[in-house]
């Protein structure tokens, strides 16, 4: 190996795996078992709705992090974007983050919604030149936004549910068709034509969002015209979207090439749908590891869900949600999560968990996958 003094040494095992770099004061060859701790930043809370979400999958992952084998720092971003550092529970404000960061081997952001699973922050560490854990700038972006992750799924063929795309527009909604052709209308003639192309009940969704935040299902117009107006104030992209009867059927991936599959979950939401509150705080939701599917449907799951993965650009992680129709057994996709929930009851880890994956082992495998 030539020598480069400009770069440093520094020798990391993580799995079997030595990493090796160069320090231009010395070499280091030492045993495995007192090499240097990976130092990984774990990157929670942010300036989403989903912030409480993300502190309670942070905690899990940074309690089940393997503290002989990284070193952990948890950084916290407040709702208002400042970011603090938690030596021991007392937090201290960071004021240059990318300066921060240098310090550290690789990120873990465990954070959900917009700026956290949406690319940004992923852009910012591409900036920092760090090795992050999950889907990178591109996926991250077209996954967070549902009306685009339609696009790029209708492009692969993957069946879903038929929808309609707005953008408000000053008091009014732009209706933008497939060709993104648009034209201006009022909200009752948005209504008429949503009854024209879709049947009630439908689904409205600002096209940004998670953990079901802005959401409702819509049985008839005036419902209907308090749903776009409600979303409109989540996001000025809205998404109109056909109710799928039948059930909810979640899968998880790992793997940047040639990613796997988990098992198959299956989720009885408590109330409606999958609202908030049946997703955190209504103990009657409950979900079923490993889902009891015919065999052929699980394996379309399987296939539709690497198909998607790779579709959207994914790489490290993702959970792929689908619907099972009623009646048809057609299979529906719903959405593909980026960074899905993380605590130790949370979907993601659960499906592996029924592979034989515990969840440090979870977490030491998406490091490896973020340094290869
Ligand atoms: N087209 C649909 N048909 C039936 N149920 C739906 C449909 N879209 C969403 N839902 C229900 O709403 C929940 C939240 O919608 P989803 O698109 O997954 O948003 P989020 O990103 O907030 O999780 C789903 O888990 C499901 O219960
Ligand atoms: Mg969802």
């Amino acid at each position: 190996m030539e020598w480069d003094s400009k770069k440093f040494l520094k020798i990391y095992v993580i799995n079997k795996i030595v990493m090796i770099k160069i320090t231009p004061e010395y070499i280091i060859l030492r045993r495995c078992d007192k090499m240097q701790k990976l130092k990984v930043g774990v990157i929670f809370g942010g300036m989403s709705t989903e912030h409480d979400v993300s502190i309670n999958s942070a905690k899990s992952v940074i309690q089940n992090l393997n503290k002989e084998k990284y070193e952990v720092f948890p950084i916290y971003i407040k709702e208002n974007g400042e970011w603090f550092k938690c030596d021991e529970e007392i937090l201290s404000q960071i004021a240059n983050p990318i300066r921060y960061l240098k310090n550290i081997d690789v990120v873990f952001p465990v954070l959900h919604g917009l700026y956290g699973e949406d690319g940004t922050l992923q852009g910012m560490l591409e900036l920092a030149r760090k090795k992050y854990v999950g889907c990178k700038v591109l996926a991250s972006s077209i996954s967070m936004d549902k009306v685009y992750t339609k696009i790029i799924f209708d492009r692969a063929k993957i069946l879903q549910a038929d929808y309609i795309y707005l953008r408000k527009f000053k008091e009014n909604y732009i209706y933008i068709d497939k060709n993104f052709n648009e034209v201006v209308y009022d909200v009752s003639k948005i209504c008429e034509i949503v009854e024209r192309k879709l049947n009630f009940p439908v689904f409205v969704k600002p096209s940004n969002s998670g953990s079901s935040i802005g959401i409702k299902k819509a049985y008839n117009s005036k419902e209907l015209i308090e749903s776009i107006e409600y979303a409109s104030k989540f996001d000025k992209k809205i998404l109109i979207e056909q109710n799928i009867e039948g059930r909810e059927i979640e899968c998880a991936i790992l793997g940047n090439e040639e990613p796997v599959t988990s098992a198959l979950g299956e989720i009885l939401p408590a109330e409606d749908f999958y609202t908030f509150d049946a997703k955190y705080k209504n103990i009657a939701s409950k979900t079923i590891i490993p889902a009891k599917i015919n065999r052929n449907i699980e394996k379309k799951i399987k296939k539709l869900a690497i198909k998607a993965f790779k579709a959207v650009d994914g790489s490290g992680l993702s959970r792929v949600d689908f619907f099972i129709e009623k009646g048809t057994n057609k299979v529906y996709i719903n959405e593909i999560n980026t960074l899905p929930g993380f605590t130790e009851i949370s979907m993601y880890p659960k499906l592996f968990k029924q592979e034989g994956i515990e969840y440090s082992e979870l977490l030491d495998r998406l490091i490896q996958l973020s340094l290869e």
